[in-house]
């Protein structure tokens, strides 16, 4: 016979109780009649066993109660399912892995800040897409929307407590309100790792270095992705030919930042409007078309800072075995104020896909925030382009739930004898799926499939008076009674 429990509870937020109806039975679970009006209906039932003891309609008994939720996720954003959860946990795994083996050390910062942290006066698009908002106490905050400043932020915190060079890698989610295109999310997660207290170039190589390790782990070759990399001295040594005045640096290179995005009449207007001769501009804009390294030292008139950094690079890739992974494009200079050295961006060849990582050198942030005069570089390289470029290559692992035991007690009083049994293998170290109510073996056997279970593990009156349990190994079939202290 099948029991029909009622459960009355009260939800905190709810003046009036709310009654859930359970139907618990051993076999098919089926919807009961209900003597009031429903006004919600849960998922409903499927007749194969496979939802039983599930909510099956919480009765409201106030239709003002019933408050409708739009089941999406706020545009831009994204659930983690298992499945996602899966791919996402694979990405990251395969970061942190780099990162350690990298020797680096992990850190986060907290996804709200204040907002000061992120203002810089350059003119950035990342200012105009911070989501940011006043709190309960009447502080401006802010929703991360890169973690360079925090790690800033940590470092001078930090002071003379550390000792220099720090070598940090971090994940966190950050937040742009951004429109929206393929792989451009208002929220997504990122890689950074920075190097701070390196003057040299060979720490932006390391950088580098990292990232292509990451790209070959996960299948993904040169032919399929590059760097471009140039340095923003390119442009500092333009603007000082051209006696523009330093503070005005930062400014000019947001605004070369967008030469792809707006006309080239209304960055020449941006441009003058700083107060940079005509002159100027037209060879900066030039010079950004540069592709190799000879034609830039002519064009910068001999070897100043910025061919002396590229070319000891280009020689560090060889060192580092990336050569064929990097190339100079001087039309790269990044979206941030705060970059003074190299730069690099990561790009699909088939040039379908935004920027996969960016990164380069910052030494001045840290003295902006009032900290000591700390040289810096780093990147961050996004969880979103680099899973399309996946999907697109076909890439993408197959990642299906991975449990190894499944367990079932063969009769509804030995439920206590199986969880015991979950128990002793989860203290040895294995992974198990406990069958929490009385099952069909027909159900199990779907259900150790659809989890890659191992074994199967049933728990039988018989052979748990004798202290024993029978094993199933899944893939060959083989069959075998084991004493539960055995059992590994
Ligand atoms: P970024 O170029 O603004 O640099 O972002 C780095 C990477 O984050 C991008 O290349 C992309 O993979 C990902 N990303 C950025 N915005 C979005 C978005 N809206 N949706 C999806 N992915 C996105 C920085 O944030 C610097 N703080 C990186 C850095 C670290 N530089 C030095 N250290």
């Amino acid at each position: 016979m099948r029991a029909i429990q009622i459960v009355t509870t009260r939800l905190s937020s709810c003046l009036r109780p709310i009654r859930f109806e359970f139907v618990s039975s051993s076999s098919s679970p089926r919807l009961i009649s209900n003597p009031r009006r429903l006004i919600c209906t849960a998922a409903a039932t499927k007749s194969d066993g496979g939802r039983s003891g599930s909510i099956v309609a919480p009765l409201v008994e106030n239709e003002e109660e019933v408050q409708k939720i739009d089941v999406n996720p706020p545009k831009g954003t994204r659930d983690f399912a298992p499945d996602d959860m899966r791919l996402r946990n694979w990405l990251f795994n395969h970061f942190k892995e780099v990162s350690r083996l990298f020797g680096y050390e992990e850190v986060d910062y907290p996804v709200l800040e204040t907002e000061a942290l992120f203002i810089r006066k350059a003119g950035e698009e990342i200012r105009d897409q911070l989501y940011c908002f006043e709190d309960r106490g009447n502080r401006r905050v802010a929703l991360r929307p890169e973690l360079t400043p925090s790690l800033a932020r940590l470092v001078i915190q930090k002071g003379k407590s550390v000792s220099l060079p720090l070598k940090w890698f971090a994940i966190g989610q950050c937040w742009r309100y951004e429109r929206m295109t393929r792989g451009r999310r208002r929220e997504h997660y990122q890689w950074n790792m920075d190097i701070i207290g390196v003057p040299h170039v060979t720490a932006e190589a390391e950088l580098i270095s990292a990232i292509v390790s990451f790209f070959k782990r996960i299948g993904i070759t040169a032919s399929d992705v590059g760097f471009k990399v140039s340095s923003r001295k390119v442009l500092q040594e333009m603007l000082r030919k051209y006696g523009v005045p330093e503070n005005l640096f930062g400014r000019v290179c947001i605004i070369i930042d967008k030469i792809e995005k707006i006309p080239i009449d209304e960055i020449k207007k941006e441009l003058e409007s700083t107060g940079i001769s005509e002159d100027a501009i037209e060879q900066l804009l030039q010079v950004l078309s540069v592709k190799s390294l000879d034609d830039l030292e002519d064009v910068l008139g001999g070897a100043g800072e910025a061919i002396a950094d590229l070319k000891q690079l280009f020689s560090l890739a060889e060192k580092f075995g990336y050569s064929e992974w990097i190339q100079f494009d001087a039309s790269v200079v990044r979206g941030l104020a705060y970059y003074t050295g190299i730069v690099f961006e990561g790009f699909d060849r088939k040039g379908n896909l935004r920027a996969i990582c960016g990164g380069g050198r910052y030494d001045r942030l840290l003295p902006t925030y009032g900290g000591d005069d700390i040289p810096a570089c780093g990147f961050g390289f996004g969880d979103a382009v680099i899973v399309e470029l996946l999907k697109e290559k076909n890439l993408l692992p197959e990642l299906g739930q991975e449990v190894e035991n499944i367990v079932c007690a063969l009769e509804k009083d030995l439920q206590g004898a199986a969880a015991t049994v979950a128990t002793a293998l989860r203290s040895k170290g294995q992974t198990v799926d406990l069958v929490l109510e009385s099952k069909p073996l027909k159900w199990v056997f779907k259900r150790a499939a659809r989890i890659n279970a191992r074994r199967l593990i049933l728990v039988g009156k018989t052979e748990w008076e004798d202290g024993s349990v029978s094993v199933k190994v899944l893939s060959s079939g083989e069959q075998f009674q084991v004493k539960l202290n055995d059992l590994e």
